[in-house]
């Protein structure tokens, strides 16, 4: 067990590179509309990541992973894989953005409406976006990180709704993912006990049914054993003496 904890001279470049993973799903909100594959928004954030940013996507190899970004659709729950298919009016979706810049990692992702979603999109958008909020004012130097996935998973669990165990949030520097696990449910008073300079992401996968999950035959799809919808979004935090800065937060973001 070794959580690195990062230099003022590392904050600074994760600084960067979360501001720009940041600034790609500003940039792709407007191209998330009726009609568009989601090939079609794995090229534009391609194009702007290496071009405009003059950073790296860093999904792209990661692991064979053979697309600059993750796009998960209605009950695909993350690692989506760009291609042909084509949103539809009421599909909600999550784009996941990992960008590499001057050495160090930003990763967010966001959920994105196709058109006017259904009720329960709506809800279980809305209730995954509060968990991740949830869990973000947690964190200061002292809580312990069951204490984190524990209010993340009651909120979910409060609501009628399931938190997915198989993925988590992670340490996030140098490497895309690195120590320490961040389980999005738990028991408080457990595990590691956050320290200032700490950086990690919170990433919550809810969904509207059952927790279980399946891996498709492309061997990154992850979707909803029971069809539910999924949602989920992340940030990428640095622990801070008096609390936490979310990296991948624009300044006129909400939250
Ligand atoms: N961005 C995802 C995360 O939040 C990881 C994607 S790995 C990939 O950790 F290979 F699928 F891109
Ligand atoms: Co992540
Ligand atoms: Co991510």
């Amino acid at each position: 067990m070794s959580v690195h904890i990062k230099s003022a001279d590392e904050i600074e470049k994760m600084r960067t590179a979360g501001r720009l993973a940041a600034e790609v799903l500003r940039m792709i909100a407007p191209h998330v509309v009726p009609g568009v594959t989601t090939g079609a928004l794995d090229d534009i954030c391609h194009d702007y990541i290496t071009r405009v940013q003059d950073a790296i996507p860093a999904p792209l190899n990661y692991h064979g992973f053979p697309k600059s970004i993750c796009t998960s659709v209605n009950h695909q729950v993350c690692h989506g894989i760009p291609g042909d298919k084509v949103l539809k009016n009421g599909d909600i979706v999550n784009i996941d953005i990992t960008v590499l810049k001057d050495g160090y990692h930003g990763d967010t992702s966001k959920m994105f409406f196709v058109g006017e979603p259904s009720i329960i999109a709506r809800r279980v958008t809305q209730i995954s976006y509060e968990c991740l909020c949830l869990g973000i004012e947690m964190v200061r130097p002292g809580v312990r990180l069951g204490d984190i996935g524990f209010a993340i998973q009651h909120h979910a669990e409060s609501n009628g709704m399931s938190v997915v165990r198989e993925y988590c949030g992670h340490g996030i520097g140098r490497n895309f993912h690195e120590e320490p696990q961040v389980l999005h449910y738990g028991t408080p008073g457990t595990g590691l006990a956050l320290e200032p300079g700490m950086i990690f992401t919170i990433e919550p996968m809810v969904n509207a049914g059952k927790r279980h999950v399946k891996l498709m035959p492309d061997q990154w799809t992850v979707i909803t054993k029971d069809r539910s919808l999924s949602a989920q979004w992340e940030h990428t935090i640095l622990v801070t003496a008096d609390g936490h800065e979310a990296l991948t937060r624009l300044p006129d973001d909400p939250l």
